[in-house]
């Protein structure tokens, strides 16, 4: 079966309807998700949004934070661009329903996150993610322009590959004429042609068995773009976030925000002395590859299973009305944290690198798209400040949109495109060999490959992962295609870009930390 738009917007976070809404202004979009629509990272987002609201804060100031944060790899020109369009993207984010707190004078009520030199960090309790989600999802559902595919799963994007040509990385002639794609209900796979392409895919964060990631991060974006000869770059940079619920078999891991630390929680050692004064003057609110490190750290020399977050000395009203998910959370583990310390170790958190994409949102493939967690702009360069991906998302979101609808009103859908091609994929796949290559593949990147990394355990991790690879792609050959196999061989394919690129940097910058190579090497970019 074929079906054809003017937009197909793949991934339905704040990037991807973000896109769909401003697009649907000016043709027919089609959206699609491997699950329902609310099931994002971007619903379990909780600190907020970065942006300069108020004085005594500047543009200058958000600027500077994020060029530290990220250890002199961020693009310059982007941060500029992402802080300035910051008020406007807000403003529409309130248009389209979304509320954030604000104080009795009427004014936002802004958070303070780690590396933020300012109370800059609007949100909506700790559940901000979700006030966005929820507001956007019911724009698209009521939007008439918009048809939502829900338990749809994207498995590779259609380029000349599939017209018999052979297509190399690096040619700037390739074209992506859609994607092929898996209904989920009939597991048919159906052929949707559009004159633009957005990939909204989200993160990688199943890659490691402690994530804060929903199930649906496993990188599939940046897989079916490597497979169809795109560019990736900075994937070596993976965030882990500092504080996630110590609660083990939970998954994803509860992330404890780090707006309880700018509210003034502080971490300890079990035996409750602080540490982070050892390690970064900022203390608790140091960036966040910092203070990963020194938990990871603390815990390795102690032999502990976690650290503490301690919220007790704080004010139990303002600690419920300000964190009352988190509050709740906590307390159905029968942990009250107006009286308890909180037991937290650092989660696979954000993927800082992805699908290399321009100032206009543009992949290295013509009529293809990247937005969100998924892409690499240049703004987090190696190291993401804490609440500048919601921000990044949607400013490049609406940077894509118009550039895709001028661009959509020259380009035709492509003719001749064939069908999805079952040959020889007879065979259903044994779960047992996926799920267990799915756990291989957790403990070769989580032991190896996680917050401190060297040149012995890349190799090792190369090496491993080399096996589940060919053992995945034969599975893949023979078997009839399923959501769970893709996404192993998708992980797999984000898995082996992290090794190769970590091993590349010879040196120790942001959060990617090579004992081997414990320095920053002098940067000596070619622009
Ligand atoms: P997502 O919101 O992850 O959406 C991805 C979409 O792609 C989903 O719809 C998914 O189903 C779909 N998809 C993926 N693969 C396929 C496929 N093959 N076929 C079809 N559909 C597919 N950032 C902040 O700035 N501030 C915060 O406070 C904050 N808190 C966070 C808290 C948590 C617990 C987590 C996990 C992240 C947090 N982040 C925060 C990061 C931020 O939420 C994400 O980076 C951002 O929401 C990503 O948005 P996105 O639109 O790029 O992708
Ligand atoms: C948090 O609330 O700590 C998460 C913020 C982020 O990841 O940007």
């Amino acid at each position: 079966m074929k079906k054809e738009s003017d937009f197909l917007v793949i991934g339905t976070g704040l990037a991807g309807l973000s896109f769909a809404l401003k697009a649907a202004d000016h043709g027919k979009v089609c959206v699609l998700t491997k699950t329902n629509i609310e099931e994002t990272n971007t619903q379990y987002a909780q600190g907020g949004i970065a942006a300069v609201t108020y004085e005594p804060d500047t543009y200058e100031k958000h600027i500077k934070d994020t060029l530290v944060a990220g250890d002199g790899m961020c693009d310059e020109e982007v941060v500029r661009q992402v802080v300035n369009d910051a008020p406007a993207q807000i403003e529409e984010l309130i248009r389209w329903g979304a509320s954030f707190d604000r104080k009795s004078s009427g004014e936002f009520d802004l958070a303070r996150e780690g590396g933020h030199s300012e109370n800059r960090i609007l949100h909506h309790k700790d559940n901000t993610g979700a006030e966005i989600q929820n507001k956007l999802s019911e724009q698209v559902r009521n939007n008439r322009n918009i048809e939502l595919l829900e338990d749809y799963f994207a498995v590779d994007l259609i380029t000349q590959h599939h017209l018999g040509q052979l297509v190399r990385r690096y040619n700037d002639r390739i074209r992506c004429f859609g994607a092929y794609v898996m209904d989920l209900k009939t597991d048919r796979v159906v052929t949707l042609l559009a004159k633009t392409t957005m990939i909204a895919t989200g993160g990688v964060g199943n890659l490691y068995h402690t994530t804060t990631n929903p199930a649906i991060a496993t990188g599939d974006g940046i897989a079916m773009v490597y497979r169809a000869k795109g560019i990736i770059e900075n994937m070596e940079f993976v965030q882990f976030h500092p504080t996630s619920l110590y609660n083990p078999g939970e998954r994803p891991s509860f992330l404890i925000s780090e707006a309880l630390r700018g509210f003034g929680a502080i971490l300890k050692t079990r035996d409750r002395q602080e540490f982070m004064e050892k390690y970064d003057k900022r203390g608790s609110l140091a960036p966040r590859d910092i203070v990963a490190r020194a938990i990871d750290n603390e815990m390795k020399v102690r032999g502990d299973d976690y650290v503490y977050l301690d919220a007790t000395h704080l004010d139990e009203d303002n600690l419920k009305s300000h964190f009352p998910n988190i509050f709740e959370k906590c307390l159905s583990i029968g942990i009250d944290i107006s009286r308890d310390p909180i037991p937290v170790v650092p989660a696979a958190h954000y993927m800082c690198g992805g699908i290399k994409v321009d100032t206009r949102g543009r992949t290295w493939i013509n009529h293809l798209y990247a937005a969100g967690e998924t892409s690499c702009t240049g703004l987090h360069g190696a190291n993401r400040l804490a609440s500048n991906s919601l921000l990044e998302a949607i400013v490049y979101a609406d940077r894509a949109a118009n550039s895709a609808i001028e661009e959509s009103k020259t380009v035709r859908i492509q003719e001749n495109i064939p069908d999805w091609n079952y040959e020889g994929t007879t065979h259903p796949e044994e779960m047992i060999l996926i799920t267990q290559d799915f756990k291989e593949m957790q403990q070769i990147m989580s032991n190896y490959v996680g917050i401190v990394r060297s040149d012995l355990r890349l190799n090792r991790a190369l090496n491993r992962l080399e096996i589940i690879y060919r053992e995945t792609e034969e599975l893949y050959k023979k078997s009839t295609l399923s959501k769970s196999l893709c996404e192993l061989r998708n992980l797999i394919n984000a898995g082996y870009l992290i090794i190769k690129m970590a091993q590349d940097r010879k040196e120790s910058r942001g959060l990617h930390y090579n004992t081997d190579y414990p320095h920053k090497a002098n940067l000596n970019i070619l622009s």
